[in-house]
């Protein structure tokens, strides 16, 4: 299979192409995260005040037909010229999406900038030194201003901008529900608390997905948006020295995997570098991610537990299911398209604000 002929100078060259603009100095920081107490620990919230993903809410895609029609046209032209000029944005735009929906709902909250009201999302320990694509968000909006203004929210914008990513990076189309209003609110504390950690076991994963009415079917489609863009060193660090507290390796990494991951990321330092989560194609949105697990090559803790479990390399803990899914994903790159549509209605369709609730703002970043 072509896709894992890719030697590991192929692998090193992909991530210097990804680098290139953020390979920045290395900040020993042990193999903390930097994200603060709240990650890699169970979750310590409830589940109060989460409605269930599934319904519509009434979100429906033809929402702008008459207000914005050429919206989606606009956001489609801004992303192929941020995309040409560097191929990581669309994985830094599907995450944004993510990082919204898992906070509060799908409200565009981690748009907002530190005001006097607001403590910025931007600023917690998943989000900081870490998410990106903001510019080009700004570059939309300005846009849809122009053409219609006060009419598209950001929280639309976020779920345009994630679902054209996919498609100009080869996966898959679908009919995006739109209707969402955005926040006058933030939550930094929701952003530590919600968003799962990369040292995640299988079974804290599923409580962080079902917190938002997402089941396991979802988390592994889901997680397959790591088919494109990269990570950085102190996100799977912890797997190649530390992996359970006794100076060794994860040993559900394949080994030829493990020494390149070295090279990128050593003991001490390097903390910023940065590695594709699927080397094998790491600007195209196909199943690789999936291949690469079934060879344990999944880049974080979080993406090999799929497959094996709650980490201890045996393949139980409740990985029957989700292991399962692995390999038809592996197997059915068509299958994992429809899954991963499905799937990203679902998430987008979490707690979204609609009708007089919340505001379309002017800019995406403030309140109006
Ligand atoms: C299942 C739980 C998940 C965990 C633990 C997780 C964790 C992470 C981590 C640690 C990174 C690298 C961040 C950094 O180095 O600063 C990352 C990147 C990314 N994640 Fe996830 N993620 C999860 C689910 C998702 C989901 C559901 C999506 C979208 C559907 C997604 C899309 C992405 C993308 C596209 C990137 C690359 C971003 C870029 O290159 O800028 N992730 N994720």
């Amino acid at each position: 299979m072509a896709v894992f002929k890719v030697s590991f100078l192929g692998l090193v060259v992909m991530m210097a192409l990804f680098s290139a603009s953020t390979l920045s100095l290395a900040h020993p920081a042990g193999f903390n995260f930097g994200w603060g107490s709240g990650w890699g620990s169970e979750p310590s919230r409830g589940h109060s005040g989460y409605a269930p993903a599934g319904g519509s809410f009434g979100l429906f895609p033809q929402f702008y037909q008459f207000s914005c029609p050429q919206a989606n046209d606009i956001v489609i032209s801004v992303l192929q010229q941020a995309i040409a000029r560097e191929p990581r944005v669309a994985a830094s735009l599907l995450r944004l999406h993510f990082h919204d929906c898992f906070v509060q709902g799908c409200d565009a909250s981690v748009l907002l900038d530190d005001s006097t009201t607001i403590a910025s999302e931007k600023r917690s320990g998943p989000n900081r030194n870490s998410l990106r694509g903001f510019e080009v968000i700004d570059e939309i909006k300005a846009k849809l201003e122009e053409a219609c203004p006060q009419t598209v929210s950001c929280a639309d914008i976020l779920a345009l901008a994630a679902r054209g990513s996919i498609v100009l990076s080869g996966g898959p189309n679908w009919d995006l529900p739109l209707g969402r209003r955005d926040s006058r609110t933030a939550s930094l504390s929701g952003s530590n608390s919600n968003i799962p950690a990369p040292n995640s076991t299988l079974s804290t994963l599923l409580t962080f997905f079902k917190r938002q009415g997402l089941d396991e079917v979802d988390l592994v489609a889901l997680s397959g948006g790591h088919t494109i863009g990269v990570a950085r060193c102190v996100t799977f660090k912890q797997r190649l020295y530390n992996q359970k507290g006794n100076n060794q390796p994860d040993e559900t990494l394949e080994r030829s995997y493990y020494f390149g991951l070295k090279s990128v990321c050593p003991r001490s330092g390097g903390d910023n570098n940065i590695s594709p989560l699927d080397f094998a194609s790491p600007a195209k949105f196909d199943n690789a991610y999936f291949k690469l697990i079934l060879f344990g090559k999944g880049l974080l803790t979080s993406d090999q537990v799929l497959l094996t479990g709650n980490g201890n390399g045996n393949g139980n803990g409740n990985a029957g299911k989700t292991m399962e899914l692995v390999k038809t994903y592996a197997d059915d790159e068509s299958l994992f398209f429809q899954q991963f549509a499905k799937s990203m209605v679902k998430m987008g369709n979490i707690r979204p604000l609609t009708g007089s609730k919340g505001e379309v703002r002017n800019n995406c970043r403030r309140l109006n």
